[in-house]
C-alpha cells in the first residue's frame, strides 16, 4: 500500500521547553501545516520529514533523543541542522536569496556561492534522512522553496517514485529568475517531480516560460515536459484553500467572541460615540486651561489645532459610528506595511471626519529576524506608526494599535471578526490567506475587504476593493470606500467569495493535488 511522505522546511509542530526541562509540541497554525495537517493526521501511514527548529548543540543526547520522541508520537521525522546549516540554508540562500528573487525583489537578492553550496548540502541531508524511509509505491511530496533540489537528488536514487513538489510562493518571470546564477541548477531540481504546482496559471506560466528560456525545453498546452530519462513532468496550478469551518467556527468561540468584544468597546463601537465625548471633553478641558491658567493655551484657537476641530465638528455633528480597521502579517517586507500605513495616513488627512472614528488594529508578527532586511523593516514600521500615532492621536484614541506579538488562533479570530475592514496589501504573495481567514470569520455578517491584486488571492476573490498597493492614494480611497459601504452591499459582495471558500477548501487542495500526482505518476510510468 502507497504511503505518503511530506517533506518540509518546517514541521507541523513546533517544540517548546517547559519549566521543568521537558518537552513538548505545539501544532502550528501557518497555511501548510493546516492544509495537510489533517490529511497526516487522518492517515496513519503518512510521515512528515523536517527541520526540527533546535539547535542540537545546545542539547545534550538525551535531551535531543526525548526530542525526537515527541515528534515521532506525530509520526514527524525531525532532521538537525547546525548553526552554520541554518545560516546559510536558511537564513541566506532560502531567505536573502530566493525569497526576494521569487517575490519581485531581485534587488534586494544576494548571490552568494557560499550559501548556494550550503542550500545543496542541506538539500542533499534532506534526501539522505529520507531516502531509508522511503518503501516501494510509495508517494513523496515536498514543500515550497526551502527544498527546490530535493526532487532531483530524490529522483536520481528512486527512479520510479512518485514526487509532487509544490510552490507556496509565487514564480517570477523569466527576466527576474534567469539573474539568479544557479537559475538552471534550479529548474533541474524542481523537474525532478513528477507534478509541479503552483498556486495560480500565472505562476504556472512564469515557470514554462522560464523552462523554455533556459534549459530550452517545451511545454505543452497539457502542461508536460519530456525528461531526457523518458520521465514526463506535469505543471498545474492549485490555488490553496483555507479551513473554513475551522475559522468560521473559531470566530463564535467564547475567547474570540470576548476578544471582539473588548476590541469593540476600546474603539467606541459599544458606547456609542464615546469619542465624540471625550472629543468634546477634552476640547473643554483645553478652554478650561485656557481660561483658568491664561497660559500659553489661550493664544490658541481651534484654527490651529485644526485636526482636533475637524474631529470634534464631525463627532458632534455626524452620526458616523466607529470603526476598525485590521490587518493580520508576517512582518514581511513583501506585506507592504510600510505602504499601507502610508495609505491610511493619507486617508486620515484626506478625511478627517474619520479622525477618533476609526482604529486600525495592525498585528504584525516579527519574522526571519536575523536577516538583515527584516531587522530594517521592524524600525521602518515602528518609526512609522509612532509618527501617525503622534500626529493624530488624541488624548482618549489611538489611530493605530500596534501589537508585535504572534497570537494563537482563536484571538486572531477574535480580531479577524472586531474589523469592519480588513486591510490586506501585499506588494507581492503566493496567495495569501488572511484575505481568506477575514471572509470565514464574517460568515454571514458585514466585512470589507480591500485586498491586494500582487497576491494569488485576489484572482478568486473578485468582489473585494482590489487595489495596486502601491498606489497610495488608490489604497486610501478604497479604504474609505470600503469603511463606507453598507452592510447589505458587504455581505452581497461576501456571500459570493465565501460559497467559494466553503468549496475549495485546504482539505480539497491537499487530496486535490495527490490525486493528481497519483494520475501523472502512472500515465508517466504507462508511457515507458
Ligand atoms: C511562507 C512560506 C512558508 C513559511 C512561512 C513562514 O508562507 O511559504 O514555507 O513557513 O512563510 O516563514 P518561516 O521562515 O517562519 O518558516
Amino acid at each position: 500500500m502507497s504511503r505518503l511522505i511530506i517533506v518540509s522546511n518546517r514541521l507541523p509542530f513546533s517544540m517548546e521547553e517547559t519549566e521543568d526541562k521537558t518537552f513538548t509540541l505545539r501544532q502550528n497554525v501557518g497555511g501548510l501545516a493546516t492544509a495537510i495537517g489533517p490529511y497526516h493526521k487522518a492517515h496513519r501511514d503518512s510521515i512528515w520529514v523536517g527541520w526540527s527548529g533546535i539547535d542540537a548543540s545546545n542539547h545534550t543526547k538525551s535531551e535531543v533523543e526525548s526530542i525526537k520522541k515527541e515528534f515521532s508520537k506525530r509520526r514527524c521525522v525531525p532532521i538537525f541542522l547546525k548553526k552554520s546549516e541554518v545560516k546559510g540554508y536558511y537564513a541566506g540562500f532560502s531567505n536573502d536569496t530566493l525569497w526576494p528573487l521569487l517575490h519581485d525583489f531581485a534587488h534586494q537578492a544576494n548571490f552568494d556561492e557560499e550559501t548556494f553550496d550550503i542550500y545543496t548540502a542541506v538539500n542533499k541531508k534532506f534526501a539522505d534522512k529520507i531516502a531509508p524511509l522511503i518503501h516501494k509505491g510509495d508517494t513523496i511530496w515536498i514543500q515550497d522553496y526551502h527544498l527546490m533540489l530535493l526532487p532531483q537528488m530524490l529522483r536520481k536514487r528512486f527512479p520510479e517514485a512518485s514526487i509532487g513538489w509544490f510552490l507556496h510562493v509565487p514564480f517570477p518571470s523569466p527576466e527576474i529568475f534567469r539573474s539568479l546564477p544557479w537559475s538552471r541548477d534550479i529548474l533541474n531540481g524542481i523537474l525532478g517531480a513528477d507534478l509541479v504546482g503552483f498556486h495560480t496559471v500565472d505562476y504556472a506560466n512564469s515557470f514554462n516560460a522560464s523552462v523554455k528560456l533556459l534549459l530550452d525545453k517545451d511545454v505543452d498546452d497539457q502542461g508536460h515536459i519530456e525528461m531526457e530519462d523518458g520521465r514526463r513532468s506535469t505543471i498545474d496550478a492549485f490555488p490553496i484553500g483555507i479551513d473554513y469551518n475551522l475559522y468560521r467556527r473559531t470566530s463564535r468561540s467564547n475567547l474570540a467572541t470576548e476578544m471582539r468584544r473588548g476590541i469593540e468597546s476600546v474603539c467606541g463601537k459599544r458606547t456609542g460615540q464615546r469619542y465624540a465625548t471625550s472629543l468634546t471633553a477634552e476640547s473643554n478641558a483645553a478652554t478650561e486651561a485656557s481660561t483658568k491658567e491664561g497660559a500659553w493655551w489661550s493664544h490658541y484657537s481651534s484654527e490651529d489645532l485644526p485636526e482636533l476641530a475637524l474631529a470634534n465638528s464631525a463627532a458632534s455633528n455626524s452620526p458616523k459610528p466607529n470603526k476598525v480597521i485590521v490587518s493580520i502579517d508576517r512582518l514581511d517586507y513583501t506585506k507592504g506595511i510600510p505602504e499601507r500605513l502610508r495609505a491610511f495616513e493619507q486617508m486620515l488627512d484626506k478625511y478627517p471626519e474619520w479622525i477618533g472614528h476609526v482604529t486600525y488594529y495592525l498585528l504584525a508578527t516579527p519574522s526571519r529576524e536575523n536577516v538583515p532586511t527584516y531587522k530594517r523593516l521592524k524600525e521602518q514600521v515602528d518609526q512609522l506608526v509612532g509618527q501617525i500615532n503622534g500626529k493624530y492621536s488624541l488624548l482618549s484614541w489611538n489611530p493605530i494599535h500596534y501589537i508585535t506579538r504572534s497570537l494563537p488562533i482563536k484571538p486572531v479570530c477574535g480580531i479577524y471578526a472586531a474589523g469592519d475592514v480588513a486591510l490586506v496589501t501585499p506588494l507581492r504573495d503566493g496567495m495569501n490567506l488572511v484575505a481568506k481567514e477575514y471572509l470565514a470569520c464574517h460568515d454571514g455578517r458585514a466585512g470589507a475587504l480591500v485586498l491586494s491584486d500582487m497576491c494569488g488571492a485576489a484572482r478568486e476573490l473578485d468582489q473585494a476593493f482590489i487595489v495596486n498597493p502601491y498606489d497610495t492614494s488608490a489604497v486610501c480611497e478604497a479604504l474609505h470606500e470600503a469603511l463606507e459601504i453598507s452592510n447589505e452591499e458587504s455581505r452581497r459582495r461576501n456571500i459570493a467569495m465565501q460559497a467559494r471558500l466553503k468549496f475549495r477548501t485546504a482539505a480539497t487542495w491537499c487530496t486535490g493535488f495527490l490525486a493528481s500526482l497519483a494520475q501523472v505518476a502512472d500515465s508517466s510510468l504507462a508511457d515507458k
